[in-house]
């Protein structure tokens, strides 16, 4: 008798009967290595490319601005408009030919935005400053917020006509749609902040625009940071459970926890580890992704056994670019740090090496 497949083999079934073709992601990276006007470049196409023929069957792009104010960093990826939405195109094709599907991951900076790339005010929900921030973030009017969210439905739009099939929001990390859901972030008296269900309209309309925007086959998730982290600031678990459950009800497919470390229980509960709490909160219809510090089989099975459907990676996929077909093949893996010679052999170009460079412990001298 052959032994059960593991968990993280086959495909992942999603709600309305759309699916994804497997249950090891990897995560969004950002790698600046879309110069020319945020079209994506042959070297990130190739980087990405690189691990869909490495056997990982999900692949999501760096986070990619969905208009132009919302850039955050030199050289990012944007799909603000029909030409940056082509330029998607090759890499859906790639990924087809490989057997993988692609998501995008929809982004605007919010308050991190930066003023000097993008030539225009910074703007979020309320106004403030602090270290992130290379000047003055204006409070937002509210035509603005409705504006924003066109944009994301238009970005979503955009992916689906390239041939790639879904979107993931990102509401993590401290960017705009996290500074949304913020207490610190977002101080606004309006229909758009005070109680939970004020902070949590950004993210949700938008949720709801992207699904309205697109077909039903086209997969639509959320990336949420669960608890304060680093950016991050001014979530609590309570809070971030009861937003996951709306976005179950306005229609997410998945929500993509990003967790920095997925052995750790939450910081509120130091008893509770969070893949049950949100499964408790999403439903059994609803996907959780568990990404952070995911390296090994062990890592992984640990993961699943806490009750993720599927794991994204990102340190462990740059160093590898074919660390999905070892974890399915159970073979051993590398772990960080890697050599800028081992990065490069694996697709990673100069450009990003040097970007990887600022990440401790990642790129060995
Ligand atoms: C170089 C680099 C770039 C990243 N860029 C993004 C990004 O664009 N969007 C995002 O949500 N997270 C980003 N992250 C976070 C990763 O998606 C991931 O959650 C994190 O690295 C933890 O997973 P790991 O331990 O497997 O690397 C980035 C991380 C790294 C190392």
């Amino acid at each position: 008798m052959s032994a059960s497949p593991a968990p993280w083999a086959g495909p992942l079934p999603l709600r309305g009967g759309r699916s994804l073709p497997g249950r090891l992601w990897l995560a969004a990276l950002t790698n600046q290595q879309s110069p020319e006007g945020g079209h994506l470049s042959a070297d990130e196409r190739g980087f990405l490319l690189r691990r869909a023929a490495g056997g990982m069957p999900v692949i999501t792009t760096c986070a990619a601005y969905v208009h132009p104010d919302g850039q955050a960093w030199p050289g990012q990826l944007g799909v603000a408009s029909d030409s940056q939405g082509e330029a998607l195109r090759p890499l859906a094709t790639g990924l087809a030919e490989a057997g993988a599907a692609g998501l995008v991951q929809l982004f605007h900076g919010g308050g991190r935005a930066d003023s000097a790339l993008t030539g225009q005010p910074t703007w979020s929900l309320s106004s403030w400053s602090d270290k992130a921030t290379s000047g003055v973030v204006e409070a937002a009017p509210a035509d603005r917020l409705d504006r924003v969210i066109v944009d994301q439905a238009a970005a979503a739009r955009r992916v689906e006509a390239a041939g790639l099939a879904g979107v993931e929001l990102h509401g993590a990390h401290g960017y705009l749609l996290s500074q949304g859901l913020s207490r610190v972030y977002n101080t606004r008296d309006d229909a758009w902040g005070g109680d939970l269900a004020g902070r949590a309209r950004l993210l949700r309309e938008s949720l709801r625009a992207v699904r309205a925007a697109t077909g039903p086959g086209f997969v639509v998730g959320v990336r949420l940071s669960p608890e304060d982290m680093g950016q991050a600031r001014g979530l609590d678990l309570d809070e971030s459970l009861q937003v996951a459950a709306w976005l179950a009800e306005d229609g997410a497919d998945f929500i993509h926890l990003s967790l920095w470390d997925c052995k750790k229980p939450t910081q509120k509960r130091p008893e509770s580890h969070p893949l049950p709490l949100f499964r408790a909160a999403v439903g059994p219809e609803v996907a959780l992704i568990a990404a952070g510090d995911l390296w090994t089989v062990e890592d992984v099975a640990a993961t699943f056994a806490h009750g993720a459907d599927a794991v994204a990676v990102g340190r462990a996929a740059i160093g590898q670019a074919d660390w999905a077909a070892k974890i399915l093949g159970g073979a051993p893996v590398h772990r960080a740090p890697f050599s800028p010679a081992a990065l490069a052999e694996n697709g990673a170009s100069e450009t990003f090496v040097r970007y990887l460079s600022r990440f401790r412990g990642l790129v060995s001298a």
